[in-house]
């Protein structure tokens, strides 16, 4: 059994004793030199057992075609690893929620024994949650420093840092969708020139 399979088993049986639900687990070459991080599965990744293949997922595999960068070629995971749901008023239907405390505590322990396996030369956070936990400084917020690379430490070992806006947060917004497409055209060729 691979590092990450073992982790990945300690996760799903601690997840069903703490919260009687199924985990998302990361997605991708165990070799990959990036690492993506983004918030918490939604409906059709929880479905498929995939990080982002919903809508979210549909706008991140233009990017990063956009960007020269190949998604098979890079792991793919959550903060989170369970679908955050509340009942809508509304419809009665479980719904989207950000991920709460109880969580976040649960969850980013295991982020980061699963970077430490993978080892990447660059962690690309999407939004502000992987962002808060993947830096050193927690009061960083994604709109004062996407798009730029710095350094992070996690359990004593060095990555580069690239923070991005999250997929679904820049869908209804042009401009910040004009952002962030810079912003992966600038990573792609920082990766084709060498990490
Ligand atoms: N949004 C996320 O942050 N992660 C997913 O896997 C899907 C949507």
């Amino acid at each position: 059994m691979t590092e990450i399979e073992k982790l990945n088993n300690k996760m799903e049986i601690e997840t069903i004793k703490a919260f009687n639900k199924k985990v998302v687990t990361g997605n991708g070459p165990l070799q990959a030199d990036i690492v993506l991080i983004g918030e918490a599965p939604g409906a059709n990744e929880q479905a498929q057992g995939i990080p982002f293949v919903g809508k979210a997922g549909q706008n991140l595999n233009e990017v990063l075609k956009k960007a020269g960068i190949e998604r098979e070629k890079v792991y793919i995971t959550n903060t989170v690893k369970i679908r955050p749901t509340k009942i809508s008023d509304k419809t009665g239907k479980d719904i989207n929620r950000p991920p709460n405390r109880k969580e976040l505590d649960f969850f980013v322990p295991f982020l980061y024994e699963e970077i430490n396996i993978i080892e990447p030369k660059i962690i690309v956070t999407l939004g502000n949650f992987p962002l808060k936990y993947v830096s050193e400084n927690q009061n960083r917020v994604i709109g004062s420093c996407h798009g730029v690379m710095t350094n992070t430490n996690i359990c004593g070992k060095e990555y580069k840092l690239f923070p991005m806006y999250h997929p679904a947060s820049v869908i209804y917004n042009r401009q910040l969708f004009d952002i962030y497409v810079a912003d992966w055209i600038k990573l792609g060729e920082i990766i084709r020139k060498g990490i």
